[in-house]
């Protein structure tokens, strides 16, 4: 894993060098292993929080610079507001904004997991662990020089201080599964489309067979013998072959049945026939965020051995043009016998959805399935950077997700479905066209899903604009989020598990 630094626990003690990082709660409130180590320090800490008018207000921080009476070489105190309204998510922020305060340059760092009631618990300990861990994620392979200053020592070590080494590490193992997830996830989505293409992105899923999933892999003649035109011909305008991926975690009862998890998997977007402009189109080595997510989700599912059985398919394709590319007009017929006929081939996520969910819906006969894929422009027009639309056939579904997305601060904004929004992708020539017109574009693409999911349980995260291009936040710096990784671990945990 891309573990920027070894990330250990330990007991509450001064640390001989580095970086210390100690919470404060609002009113300038330590607890009293913090209080403890800053006895040293004399009155520095009032001194400077006055100088600074720090009181220890959320999002605040006091950073003092080789402080005298203490060996580090600085001394970082995090504002926490009021402790008693701090939510799981506020423990990922704060491990987060101490990161962000240990450059890479720094070397060693401790942060104390204390607030001034005392030591945190270790599910709190876990999150804060989380949250060092997102925020020290950077995507640096193809960079072969560093700045001056920004070499890194040679070994570093975050730890973290904690009251109880065993039961932190023991919180730590199920968190940690599912940071390698977002981590696997945004590595995914960071590498160019030279490099990762579909036979290649297939070959990567494979890797979770290490922590017991099964993977499957559907090639070209595989697919053509299943039907799956839909897909296939987004795919035929590439050198690059199509593939499918399976993925199985069976961490539940025999008899249940799984929760499914389908994502895009556009390797390159280039529109096609259809062709995009040339501004921006470099981010479109993106357009596989939804099948990343679902790879980083089966991963901590499986890493964490989730009591739930789960399955997980992604579509892999290159959206290319050339002489063997798919045409505005051409018609295809899906895996479940519907027909498609094209009019933009730069509305191809839809075409590579339709044959997976269907796929997945008649051969696993799953309780849910939930398709994530950075399908729609209009997407970000409608809800910005902060929420995914959501479109669902089921309401209870929806609730749940909500609240995950509360929890995990990776949010989910519903979005409309209905007759009318389903006739605009009626065709002349076929069963369905593959856009709906200038309107609405976000819900019309979500209706051609809903004619491939039959009556089964079902939810459409359209997250282009959650996915890439993030916005900067305490636990991630890098272009792609990882988004859906921790939301959906989320809604296992909270519902799923056995
Ligand atoms: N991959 C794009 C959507 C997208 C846009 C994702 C920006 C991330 C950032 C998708 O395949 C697409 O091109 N959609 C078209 C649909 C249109 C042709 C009906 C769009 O949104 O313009
Ligand atoms: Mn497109
Ligand atoms: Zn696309």
């Amino acid at each position: 894993m891309a573990d920027a630094r070894r990330l250990v626990f330990g007991p509450f003690a001064a640390p001989a060098k580095g970086v210390l990082v100690l919470f404060c709660e609002e009113g300038i409130k330590f607890g009293p292993a913090t209080r403890k180590v800053l006895s040293a320090t004399g009155d520095l800490v009032p001194r400077a929080a006055a100088a600074d008018k720090f009181t220890g207000k959320s999002g605040s921080m006091l950073d003092i610079v080789a402080p005298a009476g203490l060996a580090v070489s600085r001394l970082v105190i995090l504002g926490t507001g009021k402790a008693g309204k701090l939510k799981p998510h506020d423990f990922v922020k704060l491990g987060g904004a101490a990161m962000g305060r240990v450059p890479s340059s720094a070397g060693d760092a401790t942060i104390f997991a204390e607030l001034a009631g005392g030591a945190l618990k270790p599910d709190q300990v876990a999150e804060v662990a989380l949250g060092t861990q997102l925020r020290a994620y950077v995507f640096d392979r193809y960079k072969t020089k560093r700045k001056e200053g920004e070499e890194p020592p040679a070994k570093t070590e975050v730890t973290v201080a904690v009251a109880n080494m065993a039961s932190a590490q023991k919180a730590w193992a199920e968190r940690e599964a599912v940071a390698d997830g977002v981590v696997m996830a945004r590595d995914l989505i960071n590498e160019p489309a030279n490099v990762l293409y579909p036979v290649e992105f297939a070959r990567r899923a494979q890797a979770l067979k290490k922590v017991g999933v099964a993977v499957e892999v559907l090639d070209v003649p595989a697919m053509k013998k299943l039907g799956m035109n839909s897909l296939l011909g987004v795919g035929q305008g590439s050198t690059h072959d199509s593939r499918v991926v399976i993925m199985r975690w069976n961490g539940g009862r025999k008899s249940d049945a799984p929760l499914a998890f389908i994502g895009k998997g556009v390797c390159f977007d280039t529109g096609g026939i259809s062709i995009k402009p040339a501004a921006g189109m470099e981010d479109m080595k993106g357009d596989m965020a939804g099948a990343a997510c679902v790879v980083g989700l089966m991963h901590a599912l499986a890493a964490r051995k989730a009591k739930v059985n789960a399955v997980g398919a992604i579509g892999l394709v290159e959206n290319m043009p050339d002489g063997n590319a798919q045409r505005p007009g051409d018609i295809v017929k899906t895996m479940n016998g519907q027909t498609i006929e094209i009019i933009n081939t730069d509305a191809e996520g839809r075409l590579v959805l339709a044959d997976v969910l269907h796929y997945v819906n008649t051969k696993h006969k799953p309780r849910f399935m939930i398709d994530l894929a950075t399908l729609t422009g209009a997407i970000i027009v409608a809800l910005g950077q902060e929420y995914a639309g959501m479109f669902s056939n089921d309401d209870r579904l929806c609730d749940r997700l909500t609240k995950a997305g509360q929890a995990t601060m990776e949010r989910v904004w519903r979005m409309p479905l209905g007759p009318e929004y389903d006739k605009q992708i009626d065709s002349k020539f076929a069963d369905m066209k593959n856009t709906g017109g200038r309107w609405g574009g976000s819900i019309t693409a979500a209706q051609l899903l809903a004619r491939f999911v039959g009556k089964t349980p079902w939810v459409h995260l359209d997250i282009a604009g959650t996915a890439l291009g993030s916005p900067q936040t305490d636990i991630n710096k890098s272009w792609s989020s990882g988004w859906g990784v921790r939301l959906l671990n989320q809604l296992v945990e909270d519902h799923y598990e056995r």
